[in-house]
């Protein structure tokens, strides 16, 4: 339950979609719920630094992210962003390219997702499922160590 495991830089990912179940206990409007409640949370958290400050511009991030969680938990194709082409891991790595993610900010954000979660009222073997997912789909996001931090190594 809310098990995490250490990302390992160059290391193939592993993850499996989650499982059609999982959105079909909270449909469409709950799959909204929990993420706008998950992004809410990411707004107070220590990755907030990471995403827009203006609050009219974080909404839309909200909204377009959410999009993604909604296609990919089995909903419909909302996803108004650029896929094509690409495998579904290497997308992954593209879009969080421009950020550097530590492991840290990887396991705020999973953090973030744990809070959401543990409100939702579905059974525990759904949540754990789609935990599953974003546990390991999660690691690709994770571009950056401390070693490589251009600072530290002057310290
Ligand atoms: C399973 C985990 C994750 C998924 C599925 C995910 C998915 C996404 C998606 C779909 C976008 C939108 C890209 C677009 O269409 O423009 C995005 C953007 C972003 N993600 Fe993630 N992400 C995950 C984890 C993380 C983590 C761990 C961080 C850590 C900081 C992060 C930070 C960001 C940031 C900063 C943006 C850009 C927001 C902006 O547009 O300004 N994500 N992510």
């Amino acid at each position: 339950m809310y098990k995490v495991t250490p990302t390992v830089l160059g290391d193939k990912v592993d993850f499996k979609m989650p499982i059609k179940e999982f959105y079909d206990a909270i449909g469409e409007d709950g799959m909204r719920a929990l993420m706008y409640d998950f992004y809410d949370i990411i707004y107070e958290s220590d990755i907030a630094n990471f995403f827009p400050q203006d609050h009219d511009e974080f909404e839309k991030v909200k909204v377009k992210n959410t999009k993604f969680f909604i296609e990919i938990c089995g909903g419909p194709k909302v996803y108004d962003g650029n896929t094509t082409g690409l495998e579904l891991n290497e997308f992954m790595v593209r879009l969080h390219d421009d950020f550097s993610i530590y492991e840290k900010s990887r396991l705020e954000w999973l953090g973030c997702m744990r809070e959401a979660l543990e409100k939702l009222d579905i059974a525990q073997e759904l949540k754990d499922d789609f935990w599953d997912y974003v546990e390991k789909f999660s690691k690709l996001t994770v571009n950056t160590t401390v070693e490589g931090n251009k600072y530290f190594a002057n310290l």
